[in-house]
């Protein structure tokens, strides 16, 4: 059976600023997810939040970019934001929704998506990453990890169904391009692009034996879109595990290094990606520090068992106390880069607007 998985996620109003989901807006969410269960449309679905991003997991027979699927999720956050965060006055109702008008695809209009369409397995570990507070280049650290460092993924030497290694598909932000790589033969050149993750970015990753999808991540960059600065992306990703895939504990390793991602504070400052269990999934220090939760799932016909709340465990303690460590570190830089972004990061920020009322005040050196 051939089953796509969607997960497509949004803004549309934060309960206390930026800090978390209301959970009226899940109620709601969960509310017409179930009618379109029943309707046939979907054959499953699961809600839940990280920090102020609403996430529609769906899975279903109709393939990715979907018009149905998509306008039932674009329906999904306007209407709750009329019902819910409007009247709430939640802070930034409908901050994601950047159009009055859908047209058969939510690419392009505010809402993160991240589909995969592939033949179910015998059995199909599926999981799945949110993250408040930053950008989708954030992923790119981690599918290397995950995808193309023996050092954390030991099925790479040892499983000879992965042992040719993976293709990252990866787009160029900036020029609307994407290039195929190879790995691990061009694993030099691969860095050589994602390292800048606010232009280059990973969007799908295949086995390179036999093309089979492995992953899939949410590309769109929100102020690329609006030209101006309207909240930090929050990006998602959904990845297979075991079996020819890296196993879920190979997976979950790559986030064991809270390493330091663009967003935080005004989508303005560096700071570590924490990973966390559902119940710490809000933002607070800082508006953050970033966070991200995963989900796994075992499918069956399309039906999402589960989930299990991965990072809710004591073996992620350590690297929550590294994080903290580390946002407490960059903090003490307050408005000095590295912590705040670079200028051509800051471009879509506010910054500009004191900038251009300083610039009378220079006189000729
Ligand atoms: P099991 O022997 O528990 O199936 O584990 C195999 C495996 O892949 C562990 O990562
Ligand atoms: P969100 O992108 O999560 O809405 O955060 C915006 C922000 O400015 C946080 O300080
Ligand atoms: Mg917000
Ligand atoms: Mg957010």
């Amino acid at each position: 059976m051939r089953v796509t998985v969607s997960l497509i996620k949004a803004d549309i109003g934060g309960l206390a600023g930026h800090s978390v989901v209301h959970p009226k807006l899940e109620e709601l969410a969960r509310k017409k997810l179930q009618e379109a269960k029943e309707t046939g449309l979907i054959i499953d679905y699961y809600v839940y939040h990280a920090g102020d991003d609403l996430q529609l997991l769906m899975t279903h027979t109709k393939g990715e970019n979907n018009p149905e699927i998509h306008k039932l999720a674009w329906d999904t956050f306007v209407e709750a934001t009329e019902k819910v965060s409007k009247p709430l006055k939640l802070y930034g109702a409908g901050q994601d929704l950047l159009s009055d008008t859908f047209s058969g695809n939510v690419r392009g209009l505010g809402p993160g998506v991240a589909e995969m369409e592939f033949e179910e397995r015998k059995s199909e570990p599926i999981l799945v990453f949110s993250a408040d507070k930053t950008e989708p280049g954030a992923w790119n650290f981690k599918l290397y990890k995950i995808f193309a460092d023996p050092f954390n993924t030991a099925g790479l030497v040892i499983d000879p169904s992965m042992h040719d290694g993976f293709i990252f598909e990866v787009l160029d932000l900036i020029e609307d391009m994407y290039v195929l790589m190879n790995t691990p033969e061009e694993s030099y050149d691969l860095l050589a692009l994602i390292g800048t993750p606010g232009r280059y970015v990973i969007r799908k990753v295949y086995r390179k034996s036999d093309r089979e999808v492995a992953a899939s991540a949410s590309v769109q960059r929100l102020s690329l879109i609006a030209g101006r600065y309207v909240g930090k992306d929050d990006p998602v990703l959904i990845v297979r595990a075991q079996h020819g895939f890296p196993a879920v504990g190979e997976v979950l390793e790559a986030f064991a290094f809270p390493h330091l991602v663009a967003g935080w504070m005004r989508g303005s400052h560096h700071g570590p990606l924490m990973p966390v269990g559902l119940k710490d999934a809000k933002c607070t220090r800082f508006d953050g520090p970033p966070r991200v939760v995963g989900l796994g799932f075992q499918l069956h016909n399309g039906i999402l068992e589960g989930p299990v709340d991965l990072f809710d465990d004591p073996a992620f303690d350590y690297t929550r106390r590294m994080a903290e460590e580390i946002a407490d570190y960059m903090r003490r830089h307050g408005p000095f880069m590295p912590h705040r972004l670079g200028p051509e990061e800051m471009e879509y920020t506010t910054l500009p607007g004191v900038l251009e009322k300083l610039r009378t005040r220079f006189k000729k050196a």
